[in-house]
């Protein structure tokens, strides 16, 4: 899997046979992929834990489903070789169903499909046995009853509990978006 990937980062991995997912968080991104030949996805959208994309799940995956299905449409390629894997927010049978109505007109054309969760796995007793997570990570997750999404820069956003980390950071980086110059306002001298 490769987070944050440019267009051709694949390349090495898939030449040397390795099946390798790229995260895609627009449509845009996602025309140039499919454009360069490439199969294998992973659609994030912002309900996930940890990186977060800029558009919520619902909405990235119709882009997505609509760039995919006229992609195949319009090309002589093989629907089963794509394969594709929604996560953000599946963590029940309720979620589970709404994405599975979402993918049926991809499933239907033979394309491969699934589901990636992350956050549900967070509450298993295997995830602290195998130390995946500490005793503590755990406790906490279990104890909040929110989140936040911390911005570190651009596309770069992690989703946290509520902690006094995340309210010092959020206090910090609102105290230097006032003593500095906001990004979108900079001009070349
Ligand atoms: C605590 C945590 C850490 C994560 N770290 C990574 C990571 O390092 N790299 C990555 O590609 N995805 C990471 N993810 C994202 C998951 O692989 C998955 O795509 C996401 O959690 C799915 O959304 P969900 O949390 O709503 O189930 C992380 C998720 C969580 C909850």
């Amino acid at each position: 899997m490769i987070a944050g990937g440019r267009p051709k980062q694949n390349q090495p991995f898939v030449e040397a046979g390795i099946t390798t997912y790229m995260h895609v968080p627009s449509t845009g991104l996602l025309k140039i992929f499919l454009q360069n030949g490439d199969k294998c996805f992973i659609l994030e959208g912002r309900e996930s834990g940890g990186h977060v994309g800029p558009r919520t799940s619902f909405v990235l995956w119709e882009g997505m489903i609509d760039e995919i299905l006229n992609h195949i449409s319009n090309s002589s390629s093989d629907p089963s070789e794509y394969n594709i894997l929604f996560a953000g927010g599946i963590h029940d049978a309720l979620s589970a169903s709404m994405v599975a109505v979402m993918i049926a007109p991809l499933a239907q054309l033979g394309v491969r499909v699934g589901v990636q969760m992350g956050t549900a796995y967070l509450f298993t007793e295997e995830l602290v046995q195998t130390s995946g997570i500490t005793d503590t990570y755990q406790k906490e997750a279990i104890k909040c009853d929110g989140t936040v999404v911390l911005e570190v820069g651009p596309g770069h956003a992690n989703r946290c509990i509520c902690t006094n980390f995340a309210r010092s950071f959020m206090k910090k980086s609102k105290n230097l978006e006032k003593q500095i110059t906001p990004r979108r306002d900079t001009v070349c001298p």
